[in-house]
């Protein structure tokens, strides 16, 4: 079983400079972050530059207003705020010899673990996951350490099971049914993809890091470019240089990436070793290997193309089919051309997505994933690497 978590994991101590001969024109997240510059996910020197999404309000309001709602942004949160956990006072499942149980009461939630003979108690601390898909959680014990829970809520179950990649089927101790301590470098890697500006000189700042993927998380620190914009905006808005990282300017292998950071790239994904169904998890690594995609990628069809980060994921297949159609004719009477290279469908006109980019379901996850890989999906073929 392969995993987001396991995929960080496999990153660490790997050397990155082997070459497939297969590679495409991405790059790992550990290849971005070496080089200069802004990137998801980085350290920071110091925590000044940040000023938080609330100071860009006065001049992006709009963004901000939906942007706030999305999953990203509300993507890790103090399990005293935990609306799952709230809303679920008394969760429990069993498996072997084991109860594993989540009370809550008001703001505090704690976790059990037992058997006929022992019981052993933690309050938790961190929520991960809007529950879109699932919920894990994050707690300390005495020594200070972090340790994760291997009992997650996931939506579709309505209820606990083993978190993803963690299930153990003969476990040797209630602490190990229990737990699994979390090394520090791993959890800097947990919050740097959950939240905004938790690494600051290489370690991991609990105290003052803002919960959940916001502005400064995809665009850099802001100070200097809300600073100076205020001062340009009476005179000439954009006569100050704008001192904001947008990766709107990125190429379209680049731009892939950018997202990548946090959604696994293909060399992120490559090097992990993660195989099967679960690669669907990485949108950039299925969607690179399509035929659409090319060699180098296609702006048409960078995940900006489809997705406004800013706003809520469109459930509607509908709403994908101008992306589509901004490269594919519709009729096989009109002539392939470099502005239109895609063919013509002999099957439908409209809500391509649902045919060509099918939900995959991923058993760990209890829960389907859309199929980032756009071809043409035959019955009953086996699932294409
Ligand atoms: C006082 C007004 C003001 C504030 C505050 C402000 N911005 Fe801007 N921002 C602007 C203006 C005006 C532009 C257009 C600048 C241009 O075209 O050169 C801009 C452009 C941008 C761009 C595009 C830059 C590019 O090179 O394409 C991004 C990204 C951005 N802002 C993000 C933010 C974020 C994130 C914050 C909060 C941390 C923020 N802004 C705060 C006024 C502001
Ligand atoms: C700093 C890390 C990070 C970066 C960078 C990032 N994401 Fe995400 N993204 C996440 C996390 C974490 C989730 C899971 C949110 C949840 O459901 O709890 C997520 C979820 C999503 C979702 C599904 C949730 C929804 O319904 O909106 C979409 C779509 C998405 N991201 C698109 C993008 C795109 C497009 C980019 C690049 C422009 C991007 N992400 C960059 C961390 C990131
Ligand atoms: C490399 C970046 C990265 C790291 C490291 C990472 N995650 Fe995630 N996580 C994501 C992204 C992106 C998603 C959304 C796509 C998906 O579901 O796989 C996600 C999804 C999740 C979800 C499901 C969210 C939902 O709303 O359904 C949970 C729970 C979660 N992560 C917990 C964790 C925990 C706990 C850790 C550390 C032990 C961790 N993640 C480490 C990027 C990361
Ligand atoms: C998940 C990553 C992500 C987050 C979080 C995010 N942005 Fe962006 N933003 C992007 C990307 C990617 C682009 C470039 C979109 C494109 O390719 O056209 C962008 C473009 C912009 C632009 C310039 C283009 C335009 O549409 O005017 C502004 C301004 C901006 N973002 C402001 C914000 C503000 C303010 C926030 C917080 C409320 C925010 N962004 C949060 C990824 C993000
Ligand atoms: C050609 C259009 C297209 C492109 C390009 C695209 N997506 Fe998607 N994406 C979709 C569709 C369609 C869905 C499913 C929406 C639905 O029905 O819920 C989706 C869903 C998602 C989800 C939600 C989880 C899931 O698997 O259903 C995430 C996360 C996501 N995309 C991330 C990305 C990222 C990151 C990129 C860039 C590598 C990207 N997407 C590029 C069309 C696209
Ligand atoms: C950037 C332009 C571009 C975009 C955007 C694009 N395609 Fe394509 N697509 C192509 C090209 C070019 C090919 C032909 C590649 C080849 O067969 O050599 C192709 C091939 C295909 C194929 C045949 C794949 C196979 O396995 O033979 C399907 C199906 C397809 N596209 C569907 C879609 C759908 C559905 C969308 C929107 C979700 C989409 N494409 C978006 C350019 C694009
Ligand atoms: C009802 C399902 C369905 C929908 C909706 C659909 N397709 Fe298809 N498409 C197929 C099937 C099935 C094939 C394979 C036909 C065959 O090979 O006999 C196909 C083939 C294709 C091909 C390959 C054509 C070739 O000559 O190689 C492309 C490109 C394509 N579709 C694009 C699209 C686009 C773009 C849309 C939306 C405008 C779309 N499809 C909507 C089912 C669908």
């Amino acid at each position: 079983m392969s995993q987001k978590h396991q995929r960080c994991f496999g990153l660490v101590g790997l050397l990155l400079c082997f070459c497939a001969p297969f590679a495409t024109a991405q790059l790992s997240t550990e290849d971005h972050l070496a080089e200069p510059g802004f990137w998801p996910t980085q350290a920071h020197a110091s925590r000044d530059g940040f000023v938080g999404s609330q100071a860009c309000a006065p001049c992006h309001a709009a963004k901000l207003a939906t942007q706030r709602e999305t999953p990203m942004a509300r993507t890790a949160m103090p399990v005293a705020v935990a609306e799952i956990l709230r809303s679920h006072p008394a969760l429990s499942f069993s498996i072997n010899k084991f109860r594993y149980q989540i009370d809550t009461h008001a703001t505090r939630s704690l976790y059990t673990v037992s058997d006929e003979n022992r019981k052993l108690s933690y309050p938790l601390t961190w929520a991960f996951g809007t529950g879109r898909v699932a919920q894990s959680y994050l707690f300390k014990k005495e020594d200070g350490n972090f340790y994760e829970s291997r009992a997650s809520y996931f939506t579709r179950l309505a209820n606990l099971d083993f978190t993803p990649a963690r299930a153990l089927l003969s476990p040797s101790s209630i602490e190990d049914a229990m737990y699994r301590p979390v090394p520090s470098a791993e959890i800097q890697r947990c919050f740097a993809c959950h939240s905004t500006a938790s690494n600051i000189g290489g370690r991991f700042d609990e105290q003052h890091l803002t919960p959940g993927v916001t502005c400064e998380a995809c665009h850099g620190p802001g100070a200097n470019h809300a600073k100076a914009m205020d001062e340009s905006v009476p005179t000439k808005s954009g006569s100050a240089k704008a001192a904001i990282f947008n990766s709107a300017h990125l190429a379209p292998a680049d731009a892939v990436d950018f997202c990548g950071a946090c959604h696994g790239s293909w060399w992120d994904v490559k090097l992990a070793g993660v195989k099967g169904v679960s690669t669907t998890r990485s949108a950039p690594y299925r969607l690179v290997t399509s035929k659409c995609w090319g060699a180098k990628g296609d702006p048409r069809l960078t995940c900006t193309a489809c997705h406004d980060p800013h706003k809520q994921l469109q459930t509607e297949a509908s709403a994908y089919d101008s992306k589509c159609l901004s490269c594919h004719i519709t009729s096989s009477e009109t002539k392939l051309s470099a502005s239109h290279p895609g063919a013509a469908c002999p099957k439908a006109i409209k809500n391509c997505t649902t045919c060509h980019m099918s939900k995959v379901n991923v058993p760990e996850m209890h829960a389907d994933f859309t199929d980032h890989r756009i071809r043409i999906a035959r019955p009953g073929e086996a699932f294409p690497e």
